[in-house]
């Protein structure tokens, strides 16, 4: 049954006791049970974020005239952001915009290289190379504004070949994309070989490093041996860096940064003939709550460099303590030699999308991953404490793996839709089931063994996996 609005009114006590119950099948990040979306450090600094959030939520950003409060707040965060990446701009404050996440961010970066390009090369279509680890936003934003994507393989340690970036530069090339790292196996892309062949071909280049941005600097205060990646490193023009993911901060704050103010121009959008007045635009979105910019402000005044430094460590500290506890498993591989607090797991020997169901069952909230089958694993401050207990359900999980009769759900899409909701493990199982029988035409009940494995490779192909995960968007 639809909801209806209602007639009358409820009491605010009966609202927010319903607002309540409507968390508790949420994963459990409150307690570090959750390795992926929440990027969590202390209770008593969500404290802080919430008061600051709540001054702002009402303001809107959208008019900096209106509201000059978050725009000083806005520029500030850029500023900061611009000494943190070693911005020589001469104006940091026109270097950078306060955006709504890394996707926003990479999508304002895409577009100032677009305009670049369209500048440069009239009529013609833009390319960006990067290779299978970068984000997909990158592909969104190829498909919004009109690019082709050249994707490149990634070497057996899932580091993007600047050889086989170079050996797709042609007079098209709008953009060079490189990670800080990349999200599915946490690997630093080679930043100054690639900014090389950037520079020598005067091609923008982006480093995504929305969920490195906010850590790699303060690992490295904290002695971590680590490349450079920022603006320090020749080539690089811009740069994407989350602060609601190692910054911390609330959902809904990210900035992206430009070595020269122009290309930040690029991103911009006029309208002058609007019977509204007069128009213009540096985000994607249009009016947008004060609020993220304000906690975000306030949790960099709070921590400071020291304090990120010191979150930075914790969670480095745990992510090396869940990596040697990890190797005494046999029929654990790590992928690639990450670097930071990112990692992926992968067997050969077991299912890792059945040891991720048995995780859940005791649980935990892990991401599945494909291209090899892998679990993903994103360790933050919060983690310190649950690295023992999880090691123990991880031999617990893997004992139980072992006995079931694995193989079927390994080649199933199940890794392609998570992150969509947070469906329970049988519901969305059944679901992809139940879509792909009937594209399939064949019976939608029977066992897990059902004759519908092995097909995921033809489903991306024909083109049937995309609808099946539109099917599930819906
Ligand atoms: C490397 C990288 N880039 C981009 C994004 C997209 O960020 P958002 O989800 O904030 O839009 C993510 C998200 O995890 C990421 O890890």
């Amino acid at each position: 049954m639809p909801t209806s609005f209602p007639q009358k009114g409820r009491p605010k006590s009966e609202v927010l006791r319903e607002l309540r119950s409507l968390q508790k099948d949420d994963a459990d990040w409150q307690r570090g049970r959750c390795f992926a979306y929440v990027y969590q450090a202390r209770d008593e600094l969500n404290e802080l974020l919430r008061e600051a959030y709540q001054l702002y939520a009402k303001a809107n950003a959208v008019n900096p005239g209106a509201f000059p409060g978050i725009k000083r707040m806005e520029r500030q965060l850029i500023e900061m952001a611009a000494e943190l990446f070693h911005l020589p701009a001469q104006d940091p404050a026109k270097a950078g915009t306060f955006t709504s996440g890394g996707s926003e961010s990479i999508l304002l970066a895409v577009l100032a290289a677009r305009e670049h390009f369209r500048q440069k090369r009239p009529g013609k279509q833009g390319e960006i190379i990067l290779s299978a680890t970068a984000h997909p936003t990158f592909h969104k934003a190829a498909h919004y504004f009109d690019l082709k994507i050249v994707q490149t393989p990634v070497n057996s340690a899932f580091k993007t070949s600047p050889e086989a970036v170079q050996a797709q530069i042609s007079e098209n090339t709008a953009l060079i994309v490189a990670s800080a790292p990349s999200f599915p196996q946490g690997i630093i892309d080679p930043i100054e070989e690639l900014g090389q062949i950037a520079l020598q071909h005067d091609i923008p280049m982006h480093v995504d490093a929305c969920v490195g941005g906010f850590i790699l600097p303060f690992l490295k205060r904290g002695g971590v041996e680590l490349p450079d990646f920022d603006f320090s490193v020749p080539g690089v023009t811009s740069l994407s860096a989350d602060l609601h993911k190692y910054g911390y901060a609330d959902k809904g704050a990210s900035l992206v940064l430009f070595r020269d103010s122009f290309m930040r121009r690029n991103s911009f959008f006029t309208f002058t003939s609007w019977t509204g007045g007069l128009y213009g635009s540096t985000h994607i979105t249009g009016s947008r709550s004060g609020g993220p910019v304000a906690a975000a402000w306030a949790l960099l005044q709070h921590l400071g460099m020291e304090g990120y430094t010191r979150l930075a460590m914790q969670a480095y500290t745990a992510c090396r303590q869940m990596l040697r506890g990890i190797e005494q498993f046999p029929e654990l591989q790590v992928l690639g030699r990450p670097q930071a607090t990112l990692f992926a797991l992968a067997s050969d020997s077991l299912n890792v999308y059945e040891l991720a169901d048995e995780l859940s069952l005791q649980g935990w909230y892990i991401d599945r991953q494909q291209s090899p089958p892998s679990l993903h694993f994103n360790i933050t401050a919060a983690h310190e404490t649950v690295v023992e207990p999880f090691l123990q359900d991880l031999a617990k999980a893997i004992e139980k793996s072992k006995k079931r009769s694995g193989g079927f759900r390994q080649k199933w899409p199940l890794h392609l839709v998570n992150g969509l909701q947070r469906l329970l493990p049988e519901t969305l199982f059944s679901k992809l089931r139940h879509g792909l029988a009937s594209r399939l035409s064949v019976p939608k009940s029977g066992s897990r063994s059902a004759p519908l494995y092995g097909m995921t490779e033809s489903l991306k192909k024909s083109g049937q996996l995309d609808e099946l995960i539109k099917d599930l968007l819906e």
